[in-house]
């Protein structure tokens, strides 16, 4: 797709279509976000459930589209990030322009789907823990390179906000990212383009697509690495892995054989599922079920960090581990993606709640 041209949102704005509109038109769609001279105050709340503004300044201001819907404005959100804030006819959402990640999701006159800590740092330089972030271009550890950050440089990145149409009772959004001086300097030095597309609706559509621009082929990992809220872990069950055989994280990636029942929650649990590409749902007894369905994803990963890996992360509250559950649409380890010059690779993930 051809991105429309963006224009920088006013720092402290809370609709873009506040914002100036002198530097829109030259704006090229693939620009590096224009820094303000100066910093503007903002009034912005500080943490995901704080009642309060402080007083922060925006670095720079991003790129956005030229035109949105009433639906959607962009803003400040936690720790003075930009943030897309979604109020559709079916759903409502967030998206942070930081590592293009989801961290709220309501189907209307439903309850929020995605867990997101409160405890969660929002810095330039961090993931943000919960919603979705998005791992690429490797999952966990880079082989080879230990001290690459977990996950790719993809969640930890500034993405651009290229695209916002209303289709329907959806709300279609559009985020880009390139390759960049510091990505090319990384462990994965590659050229390429990201687009990924939210849906926001009944159903919250994720699609990551990543083009090869390099005149050879790569290879390289992805995770929509969904954080859900559940009630209580311990009486959750997650269906559609019967019979997968899954590689254990916490055993030293032993393959272990699959199971008739669905996954069960009784320790901390790390487990990725290969060459699977079946929906899986979150089946919790307090009403409250989700399904994941996907495309283009040959690999799941479960993940409840339990309560001393809870304790030992900054960044994740001492209790909170019984209120989430990672259910992650992959392709990871034997199921990496190759792709060849100039060809394109599509993974999607479809939540739906089921209450
Ligand atoms: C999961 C991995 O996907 O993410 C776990 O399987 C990891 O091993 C978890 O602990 C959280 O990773 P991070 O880097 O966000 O703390």
């Amino acid at each position: 797709m051809r991105p429309q041209s963006p224009r920088p949102v006013a720092a402290g704005s809370g609709h873009a279509n506040a914002a100036p509109s002198s530097s829109s038109s030259s704006a090229h769609p693939h620009a590096t976000p224009r820094r303000q001279r100066g910093p503007r105050p903002a009034c912005a709340p500080t943490g995901p459930s704080a009642g309060s503004c402080e007083t922060v300044t925006m670095p720079f201001a991003p790129p956005v589209p030229a035109s949105l819907p009433a639906s959607v404005e962009v803003g400040l959100g936690s720790g003075g990030l930009p943030v897309v804030r979604v109020a559709g006819r079916q759903g409502s959402a967030e998206i942070y322009l930081h590592g293009a990640q989801v961290t709220a999701w309501t189907p209307a006159g439903g309850r929020p789907v995605l867990w997101l800590s409160a405890t969660s740092r929002f810095l330039p330089d961090a993931a943000i823990r919960g919603g979705v972030p998005i791992c690429f271009p490797w999952f966990g550890a880079k082989a080879g390179a230990p001290s690459a950050a977990a996950h790719g440089f993809a969640r930890l990145t500034e993405w651009e906000f290229v695209d916002a149409q209303e289709a329907g009772d959806d709300v279609v959004l559009t985020f880009r990212l390139g390759d960049t001086p510091a990505t090319r300097a990384s462990a994965w030095p590659h050229r390429f383009e990201a687009l990924y597309t939210v849906t926001v609706g009944t159903r919250l559509a994720l699609a990551l697509r990543i083009t090869n621009l390099e005149p050879e082929a790569v290879t390289f990992e992805e995770a929509l690495h969904t954080y859900l809220r559940v009630d209580d872990v311990r009486d959750v069950r997650v269906a559609g892995l019967e019979g997968a055989p899954f590689l254990d994280q916490l055993a030293g990636l032993t393959e272990v054989p699959g199971a008739s029942e669905p996954v069960r929650f009784e320790a901390e649990t790390d487990r990725i599922y290969l060459g699977t590409d079946a929906a899986a749902t979150v089946i919790d007894p307090a009403g409250h079920s989700v399904t994941i369905e996907k495309r283009e994803s040959h690999s799941t990963v479960v993940w409840n960090p339990w309560a001393a890996k809870a304790r030992s992360m900054s960044d994740f509250g001492d209790e909170e581990w019984t209120g989430m559950v990672c259910v992650e649409t992959a392709n990871i380890r034997g199921d990496l993606v190759r792709l060849e010059p100039g060809q394109s690779h599509t993974m999607t993930a479809v939540l739906a709640a089921v209450a």
